[in-house]
């Protein structure tokens, strides 16, 4: 396995729609598995693939990153059913480092995904899986959790958001 260098806000691959994953192969199961090993080298509870530069419907989900028998390895994954309640939480994002800000989504949802075989599997999953799970689902559409966040603190941001975009423009 081996550890891949994030993508931060600025680059444009996070803004971009993620491709259908067709082909189930052993490229597949080794970017699965550097995902999850990047995922606990930043410390984070899930990470989208568009995130190591690759434009593709793949995540690593694990709200507990020690504990192997939580972590979701995602494929294609899609959202088909939410419920009418809603909750606000603060979010951050390995890609857009020293932002937090409280977002509102459904609790449940009914998540629908292939593992890396390809084999089709659907779930219903609330707490904060389901709001992991969202959040990285986002990242496949090329939408940030601070597209998500009110009026006043997308104002509030503004001049971080925009110094984090000029360094990663730099690179
Ligand atoms: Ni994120």
């Amino acid at each position: 396995m081996s550890r891949i260098n994030l993508k931060i806000v600025g680059d444009s691959i996070l803004r971009k729609k993620a491709e259908k994953v067709e082909v189930f192969d052993e490229s597949l199961s080794k970017l699965l598995d550097d995902m999850v090993e990047t995922m606990i080298f930043e410390g984070g509870v899930g990470l989208a693939a568009p995130q190591v530069g690759v434009s593709k419907m793949v995540a690593v989900v694990n709200p507990e990153p020690e504990n192997s028998e939580t972590l979701l390895r995602l494929v294609n994954p899609k959202i088909t059913e939410t419920g009418a309640e809603t909750e606000c939480i603060e979010e951050g994002c390995l890609s857009v480092p020293g932002i937090r800000g409280n977002v509102i989504r459904p609790v449940v949802i009914v998540l629908e995904y292939q593992d890396e075989k390809g084999n089709a599997a659907k779930m219903q999953i609330d707490g904060i899986v389901s709001r992991i799970v969202q959040h990285e689902l986002d990242h496949l559409a090329g939408v940030l959790f601070t597209d998500r966040l009110s009026f006043a603190k997308k104002m509030m941001i503004k001049g971080k958001l925009k110094e984090l975009a000029r360094r990663t423009k730099q690179e």
